[in-house]
């Protein structure tokens, strides 16, 4: 048996058949039902060719702004911008203001060539949720269908799919509304990541309530948070009948999850995770991607928190790890590197570790003023009048 930590002892592998595609379209099947969370600065060209050699599945571009997107912002394009041999172009975009969603999403399809569109509707930081973008946006039920049906509008047939959180706090759950919108204006499917906007990345995702979720959706629902292990994956398929899953944290610095993923839904126990020095050899491989896509000044600033990442939890590493987060050559990079010890076994409590967004909680979710109002306004109109 492959490394594995206790919870996934007795997981077993996929039996033929168990699990199905997702049909992105179409032509578009994902398999295995893997989706490459969107995480703005990880998901970018060099990291997604680094995970599609790794396996098969779907990888999806970091969160670009639709406004910006329509007014032409130079670093807002250069974030939609796909390597030559990304044959499926998946990005996501946000923002809350229906016509500006509908001219960014025909500008991708059109002018990127991108395949795929997905909608944020999760994301929890101030920036975004106090202009209505992001997890405030499912706040708003009218608002929220009439983004979706632009976009959808927009892509012009492409498939356009949802992210979101179960809502902004446990007194305003959003995933209901969010889903059914989701399914009467057309996307393909919804992510859902299973805590709401106020608990960013604290506590355990709420795994249960996919279920209900699933429950209710009429189109595939993904499930999304705390995927450490692949194992894990197959375990919240079972345990909720999500159609699919979607990979964040747990891929940071170990792109060879996604090899592990298409190992265990064909139903074959996956290889043993790598030795530190094959590690680093990965991690050596993403270093040159990242200065070639960004240039060697930006791409070693880049590098720091990778190289964090990828040494994550091997014994004796964290002097080497602190002298790496101030390393501003390629050369200084492998200085350090040659310091570590490449026999070491990939340890076990590295497999659960989260490598960013670690604790912390936020009281209140920020939104514009007034929001919570007019969604109340706007809930009570979609189902028809105050007395309905
Ligand atoms: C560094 C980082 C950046 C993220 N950026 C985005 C983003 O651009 N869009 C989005 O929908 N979610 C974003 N997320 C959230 C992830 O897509 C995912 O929903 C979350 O990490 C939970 O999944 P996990 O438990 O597998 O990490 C980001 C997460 C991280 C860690």
């Amino acid at each position: 048996m492959s490394l594995r930590s206790a919870v996934n002892a007795d997981v077993p592998v996929a039996s033929p058949g168990e699990f199905r595609p997702l049909s992105l379209a179409e032509d578009l099947a994902v398999w295995p039902p893997v989706v490459l969370a969107p995480m703005a600065g990880v998901t970018n060209p060099p990291y997604r060719t680094l995970c599609r050699a790794q396996g098969a599945g779907l990888y999806v571009a970091e969160m670009v702004h639709a406004r910006g997107l329509a007014e032409g912002d130079a670093k807002t394009l250069g974030l939609a911008s796909f390597d030559d041999a990304e044959d499926v172009r998946s990005i996501q975009i946000f923002g809350a203001d229906p016509p500006a969603m509908e001219s960014a999403a025909r500008f991708l399809v059109e002018e990127v060539g991108a395949d795929h569109i997905d909608i944020n509707m999760g994301c929890p930081v101030r920036k975004v949720t106090s202009r209505g973008g992001g997890s405030a946006l499912p706040a708003r039920p009218a608002l929220m269908r009439e983004v979706v049906a632009s976009t959808v509008r927009g892509a012009g047939g492409k498939p356009v799919t949802v992210k979101t959180r179960l809502g902004l706090d446990d007194d305003h759950m959003t995933w209901q509304d969010a889903v059914d919108v989701a399914a009467g204006e057309g996307a393909r499917w919804i992510g859902v990541h299973a805590r709401t906007a106020a608990q960013l990345y604290s506590g355990k995702a709420r795994w249960e309530l996919l279920a209900d979720i699933k429950d209710r959706s009429t189109i595939p629902v993904l499930g999304n948070g705390d995927v450490w292990e692949a194992f894990d994956a197959l375990r919240m398929m079972r345990a909720t009948g999500c159609d699919g899953v979607i990979i964040g944290r747990g891929c940071l610095g170990r792109p060879w999850l996604f090899r592990e993923l298409a190992d265990v839904f064909e139903g074959n126990e996956p290889a043993d995770p790598p030795r530190l020095g094959d590690v680093l050899r990965i991690l050596l491989e993403h270093a040159g991607l990242l200065v070639e896509f960004f240039g060697e000044r930006k791409g070693v600033l880049e590098l720091r928190k990778w190289c964090s990442w990828y040494t994550k939890g091997f014994p004796g590493a964290a002097d080497v790890r602190k002298g790496l987060q101030t390393i501003a050559s390629l050369e200084e990079m492998r200085g350090y590197l040659a310091q570590l010890d490449p026999d070491l076994p990939f340890p076990e409590k590295a497999l659960r570790m989260s490598r960013a967004k670690r604790g912390g909680s936020q009281d209140k979710v920020s939104l514009p003023p007034g929001w919570l109002d007019l969604g109340a306004r706007e809930a009570v109109e979609q189902r028809g009048g105050a007395g309905a």
